[in-house]
């Protein structure tokens, strides 16, 4: 069973008009003039101003072999419309977010098995073919449509809280369920060349003045300069040094941090050391860094090691359980003074087989 995905057109104005009359649709769905009055106004391609919801929103139709069958809208979501404090801290921090709504007018598919399974493909198709930056899913039905948060939650929607709708829309006034679908973003990780050394370095900066929150207290090493700008080692010798290697990690096509591997170990069993690895702020606590940990130690097959300094307790705790999810906790961990770092040589190293 394919389903056909389109924008709603001209085509399409009567079966919908038809929809919104259906009992069950009434039920939930917005009947007013005003609504379909926007219909309309989107199917003419927005030519002039629409007061339902500024003009936003987009509206699609579902077909199986030229029936069409349903009817979905999209509004991407941004902190620039008053969205709610809910969803405005879950709107997606590395892509897109959407806010959708769904109904099955045509009867005949109605109560058949077909609300999932549409809703899925759709976000499929959405991704593909539309944004494929879209990462998050808003859907909130009002909290006593029970059947279409089971059909939400079938389709990979998790229940994350309660609002009460405000404004001026259908829905107003009643306790609605914030339902969210979110996918990983698309990540790479890119070899870097001589090219991005200025990059890297440039970002290296901002690299210690995040180490600087846990490790500034060390020594006076590292004291703000004078000049206010933080200072890190050269990284040069990791373009140039055919034993190392540099990596630019991009979050779709945003640069998002680093990672620099050598083969210098303290241990002369191991292959690869973790040199530096930099997930910038933004992209911070949410899976990227592991997403990027995972890919580099499946790129580099063999024994290696990830030495913290101790005071950088963030970073403790993330290579524990990235090192042990890795290698189903098969690790070791020991506290040793290495030889290749004279400024702060105690380090807790990690040591495992990838
Ligand atoms: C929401 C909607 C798209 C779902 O489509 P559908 O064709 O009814 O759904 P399906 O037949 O695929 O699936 C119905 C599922 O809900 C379950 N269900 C039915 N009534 C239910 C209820 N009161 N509470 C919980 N689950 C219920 C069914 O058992 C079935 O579950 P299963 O697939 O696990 O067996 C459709 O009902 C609809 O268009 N409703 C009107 C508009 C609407 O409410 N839109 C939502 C706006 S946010």
């Amino acid at each position: 069973m394919v389903i056909h995905f389109e924008k709603v057109t001209e085509a399409h104005l009567d079966s919908i008009l038809s929809w919104l009359l259906e009992t069950h649709v009434m039920e939930f769905w917005d009947n007013s003039q005003a609504h379909k009055d926007d219909i309309v106004n989107f199917i003419q391609g927005r030519k002039t101003p629409s007061t339902y919801v500024d003009g936003n929103y987009v509206y699609w139709i579902a077909s199986i072999e030229y029936e069409p069958f349903a009817m979905l809208v999209t509004i991407e979501e941004t902190h620039k419309q008053d969205i709610g404090e809910g969803k405005l801290k879950r709107l997606s921090k590395t892509g897109h977010t959407y806010g959708l709504d769904y109904m099955i007018g045509n009867t005949k598919f109605f109560g058949q098995g077909y609300g999932a399974i549409t809703l899925s493909d759709f976000i499929s198709y959405f991704r593909e073919s539309v944004d494929p930056k879209a990462d998050t899913f808003f859907i909130d039905p009002v909290s006593n449509n029970h059947k279409a948060k089971h059909v939400y939650m079938k389709a990979g929607f998790k229940h994350e809280c309660d609002f009460m709708m405000e404004g001026d829309v259908s829905g107003a006034g009643k306790v609605h369920n914030l339902l969210i679908k979110k996918f990983e973003p698309k990540i790479s990780i890119n070899k870097a060349t001589i090219s991005d050394y200025p990059c890297i370095q440039n970002m290296a900066r901002f690299y210690v003045y995040d180490l600087s929150r846990e490790c500034g207290s060390i020594s006076s090493d590292w004291a703000m300069p004078e000049d206010g700008l933080y200072e890190s080692f050269d990284f040069k010798n990791y373009f140039i040094d055919p034993s190392r290697k540099a990596f630019l990690v991009k979050v779709y096509d945003e640069i998002a941090g680093f990672v620099l591997l050598t083969q210098t170990t303290e241990s002369s069993a191991n292959s690869w050391n973790m040199g530096e690895f930099f997930i910038i702020a933004k992209f911070q606590g949410q899976g990227i860094a592991y997403q990027v940990a995972k890919e580099i130690w499946n790129m580099h097959p063999g024994k290696w090691e990830v030495s913290v300094i101790p005071n950088n307790i963030s970073a403790l705790n993330f290579w524990e359980k990235a090192i042990s999810e890795f290698t189903f906790g098969a690790f070791n961990k020991q506290i040793k003074d290495v030889s290749y770092d004279e400024h702060c040589p105690r380090r807790i190293i990690f040591e495992f087989d990838t």
